[in-house]
């Protein structure tokens, strides 16, 4: 895992200050949502429609978008899946066609991680990205949220409060350890007892 992120504890604490409730004489912070938007809106947001309703999505369309922008080929039927199992969803739309997706599988509480972060070329730097990424942090508000960034991407998500994190690592079976290795995203194992991790766990 080249760079994972965290919302710092510092970013949580301003926006809980107002919610918690008395326990064994103690305050409890309860975590609340997120504002809707982390940091402004521009003329060209109402353009885009920012839906979780997982109904009625283009799988084959969204695949699609996210071959083009480029991200990941991923077979519809795969990412259909991806995105049903998944705690918290994100779509764009534009004049009625899916444009944009993000994700994030979450324990509600403590952690969530965000992946498929994705806009169509045609419609990237519309600020498609920031309101779906503000829309997906107003559903999790945990206390430590995650991702890797492609590499040139880091400083999108700086704009939300992620940091890097230096103590993140990442288990990939094969092709993807390799190829991640390859790249730069993974570094190669220093102890004898971790290069056998390469098959896909039980
Ligand atoms: C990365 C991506 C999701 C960003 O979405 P986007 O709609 O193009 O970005 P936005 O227009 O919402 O940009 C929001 C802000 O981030 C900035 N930004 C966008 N990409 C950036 C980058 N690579 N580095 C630094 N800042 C960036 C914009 O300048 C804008 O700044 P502003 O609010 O000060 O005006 C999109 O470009 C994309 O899908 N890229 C290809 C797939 C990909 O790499 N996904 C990321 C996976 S980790």
């Amino acid at each position: 895992m080249r760079v994972a992120a965290d919302v710092t504890a510092t970013e949580n604490r301003s926006r809980s200050q107002t919610a918690g409730t008395m326990h064994g004489g103690f305050f409890v912070q309860l975590p609340v949502p997120l504002p809707s938007t982390l940091y402004g809106t521009k003329a060209m947001d109402s353009i885009y429609e920012i839906s979780h309703d997982i109904s009625g999505i283009d799988w084959w369309r969204l695949a699609d978008v996210m071959a083009r922008a480029p991200l990941f080929e991923r077979k519809p039927f795969e990412l259909a899946t991806a995105f049903r199992n998944s705690h918290a969803v994100v779509f764009a739309h534009h004049e009625g066609n899916i444009v944009g997706a993000a994700r994030a599988v979450s324990d509600g509480v403590y952690y969530a991680t965000i992946y498929d972060v994705v806009v169509a070329p045609e419609h990237q730097g519309c600020s498609v990205g920031r309101q779906m990424v503000s829309a997906l942090l107003a559903k999790l508000p945990v206390e430590r949220v995650f991702l890797t960034s492609v590499f040139g991407k880091e400083g999108f998500y700086e704009r939300f409060g992620f940091l890097r994190q230096t103590n993140a690592m990442g288990r990939y079976v094969e092709p993807a350890r390799g190829q991640a290795i390859a790249s730069g995203v993974l570094t190669a194992a220093h102890t004898a007892s971790s290069l056998g991790a390469t098959k896909t766990p039980n």
